[in-house]
């Protein structure tokens, strides 16, 4: 039967983070839905936000990561990912990864949202997240086992403790393996909105089957958008990076006008939700929003990436003007994990977006994501590598077997995404948030609450975890009544609302099945 040390289910940063310090003494198995390359950490434009410059230092860095999170952050997370991401960027530069300098060899820095100084290392540019993807990915290719078109669709659960997971093929064909320690590393769920900057792979699976399993999740309602997506015929061609805005841009509408003016005292370099709020209010009064991008002269150099996205969407540059609208691009919550990234089930671990460390609050600052990858995918290694590890797999006569095709008519995709972004999108009110609650619970004779699918295709398990997500997230902005960093509610506005400090826990508990137990019929 397949067995691994640790099998981490996903591809992206904190994966390879990980798998790359443990495939130095363990047997690792990295188990992907699509390609290795379908992941948000290989579009990532921005960068690394890190304290490297000799004049900055890492409480500033831990202040304006706090201050976008809107003081709902871990303060012992944020201290952990300042800290040590200084040490582990550093390695990094050490083993060869080329971060772009200017002419006089220095790091060339760049500045983006809520940052009150230059500090972003970035890579070819806007295209930091390919080239360490990359750079990583050629350090463990030999030492690590990848299988691709398997998604895992469910953890097994063994005496309280993950012992394996099971996944689904191309063919529906259902297998399933063992491992001592289990790594969600499925990233987040920004493709369950209509408007994203995610890979259209991304629609949090790692959230779905954790909850399936019991695993507790928190925060679910803090979701990032990007303020920035080039948006155009009706439909976003992909991500303008921050950094855009870090080198001078700035938001006008259709009439020119500067609409960050007297929004906030960091204008265009407000944090993501304030400017990503300001946009969506301009284009609810019916006005477009542009990137003015005329004064930087190098732009081409500076952001090919982007560069190429326009011409490819018939933008011409010299214009000097980018279309956009905001895009759903990052979750805060997740599964909840202590420091050392272990879940509430022992044996079972989470990383990356999937996790949710409290390290980013109510609103991740920019360029901190890869940073957490690389920071917390490391410090996780090193955490399993330091345990004695006891072999406990389960024999098991069945690890192949077929599901069978749910026989229903299920929601499409795009039927999914039109609801997330009605009622809970950048605003969400009680009322759309208990209709869009509803209509998902129509849905729950599909299984999701269950501890495992027992039957559906690849395809259709893919739309059961859309809708167990969605219902998550409309659930949990549900139960938080007061708008804070990703979770604007526009019944309880923020010149109304105290913040709450407690953090909100979502998990099996009784709170949340005694909301769906009369659907259920169940007592
Ligand atoms: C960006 O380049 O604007 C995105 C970087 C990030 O998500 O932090």
């Amino acid at each position: 039967m397949p067995f691994a040390d640790i099998i981490i289910i996903g591809s992206g940063i904190a994966a390879l983070s990980a798998a790359k310090q443990l495939a130095k003494q363990k047997n690792v198995m990295i188990i992907t839905k699509s390609k290795v390359e379908d992941s948000n950490s290989m579009l990532a434009q921005g960068g690394i936000a890190a304290v490297i410059d000799k004049d900055d230092v890492w409480r500033e860095h831990y202040r304006d990561t706090v201050v976008a999170g809107c003081y709902h952050n871990d303060q012992k997370a944020v201290k952990k990912l300042v800290k040590d991401g200084t040490c582990s960027v550093k390695k990094l530069i050490h083993e060869g990864m080329l971060f772009d300098r200017n002419e006089q060899g220095e790091f060339h820095l760049g500045q983006e949202g809520a940052h009150n100084r230059r500090r972003i290392l970035h890579a070819g540019g806007d295209a930091t997240g390919k080239e360490l993807v990359q750079f990583m990915f050629k350090q463990l290719q030999e030492q690590v086992n990848i299988i691709e078109n398997e998604m895992a669709i469910d953890l097994i659960i063994h005496d309280g403790k993950c012992i394996g997971l099971k996944t689904i093929n191309n063919n529906d064909h259902v297998k399933k393996y063992y491992a001592n320690h289990v790594i969600l590393a499925t990233g987040g769920c920004g493709s369950l909105y209509k408007v994203s900057s995610n890979n259209e792979t991304v629609v949090g699976d790692g959230f779905s089957m954790a909850y399936r399993a019991g695993a507790e999740l928190a925060d679910l309602e803090f979701m990032q958008f990007h303020p920035t997506m080039l948006y155009t015929q009706g439909g976003s061609k992909g991500l303008v990076s921050e950094a855009v805005r870090g080198e001078g841009a700035f938001l006008v509408n259709n009439h020119g006008v500067k609409i960050m003016e007297n929004v906030h005292v960091q204008k265009d370099l407000a944090p993501r939700d304030i400017v990503a709020r300001a946009i969506h209010h301009e284009r609810s009064l019916g006005n477009d929003v542009f990137l003015n991008i005329s004064m930087i002269s190098n732009f081409k150099q500076r952001f090919p990436t982007i560069t190429a996205l326009c011409e490819d969407a018939g933008i011409d540059i010299t214009a000097g003007l980018i279309p956009v609208a905001p895009g759903a691009h990052f979750i805060m919550g997740g599964v909840k994990t202590n420091l050392h990234s272990e879940t509430s089930i022992p044996g079972l671990y989470a990383v990356g977006e999937v996790a949710c460390t409290g390290v980013h609050g109510a609103n991740r600052l920019a360029s901190n994501s890869l940073l957490e990858g690389i920071v917390f995918g490391e410090n996780l290694a090193n955490y399993i590598l330091s345990k004695k590890s006891v072999t406990s797999i389960q024999s098991s006569t069945k690890t192949e077997y077929a599901h069978q095709k749910i026989d229903i008519e299920l929601p499409t995709r795009f039927e999914i995404q039109e609801m997330m972004t009605s009622f809970v999108g950048i605003e969400r009110d009680r009322k759309g948030l208990l209709y869009v609650k509803n209509w998902f619970e129509k849905y729950l004779h599909l299984g999701w609450l269950s501890t495992s699918l027992k039957e559906g295709t690849k395809e259709q398990i893919k739309t059961i975890n859309m809708l167990s997500n969605g219902w998550l997230i409309a659930t949990s902005a549900l139960l938080r009544t007061e708008s804070r960093g990703g979770h604007y509610r526009t019944d309880y506005p923020l010149s109304k609302t105290h913040w709450q400090n407690k953090q909100v826990v979502r998990q099996k508990d009784k709170e949340l099945i005694s909301l769906v137990e009369p659907l259920l019929g169940v007592k």
